[in-house]
């Protein structure tokens, strides 16, 4: 499963990179309101810290505003993914960017019908709301599961699942259990996946214990 960190905030992003642990990034709107800049320049930034793709969102919502939109976001770099809304027009938008070659992330998605919507519309990705689901008690695990499932019901349909709005390391084992190509998740979620207290605790004992030893691997 590949993934993709959920964040605008750059230095956050740079060390994930440079540790090698994040195959791509996704921002929304939102994100970049909480980080305080600037929406192009932030894209650029990003597309050149990471190979993967870089999910950008038009906010325009009729079909020539986003087309209009896309066009200054694809020219940033060739990594940038074009975020739509599951709309009629968003699902337009990606099925004409699509033909043009470009990447799409088809966002805000919350039934498996409107994940084959996006798939009929050759989306690359499609993003389930995992997090909001479970926030009114319903269950986005389920969904993944059920969008796995009509996904493999039908090959020649491509669109990957990238499960979004991850909020715990229990959603993310519960992502990659159901299958999804890619997981897309705040900083601190991903760091939260490298923690253990015994993953801590043994290799203080082995520090401890290498000490008593009085060698040095040089
Ligand atoms: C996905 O692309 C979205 O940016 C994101 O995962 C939304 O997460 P939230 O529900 O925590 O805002």
């Amino acid at each position: 499963m590949k993934i993709f960190v959920d964040s605008a905030d750059t230095a956050a992003i740079r060390r994930l990179a440079e540790a090698g642990l994040i195959d791509g990034v996704t921002t929304n709107p939102s994100l970049i309101a909480k980080a305080g800049a600037d929406f192009l320049e932030t894209v650029g930034e990003l597309a050149a810290m990471v190979q993967g793709p870089v999910s950008a969102e038009v906010a325009a919502t009729d079909y020539d505003g986003m087309m209009r939109e896309a066009a200054v976001l694809a020219k940033i770099a060739p990594n940038v993914c074009i975020k739509l809304p599951l709309t009629m027009e968003g699902l337009r938008a990606c099925r004409a960017l699509r033909a043009e070659g470009r990447e799409t992330n088809v966002t805000l998605c919350f039934t498996a019908n409107q994940a084959l919507l996006a798939a009929k519309a050759d989306a690359t990705y499609i993003s389930p709301f995992v997090g909001r689901l479970d926030d009114i008690n319903l269950d986005g695990g389920d969904l993944l599961r059920d969008i796995r499932e009509i996904y493999d019901n039908y090959p020649a349909l491509k669109t990957q699942i990238l499960a979004a709005s991850l909020r715990s390391a229990n959603h993310v084992t519960d992502a990659a259990r159901a299958g999804a190509d890619a997981a897309t998740m705040p900083p601190a979620v991903i760091e939260s996946l490298v923690h253990h207290p015994l993953t801590e605790k043994g290799l203080s004992a082995f520090l401890d214990d290498w000490r008593r030893t009085g060698q040095r691997i040089a």
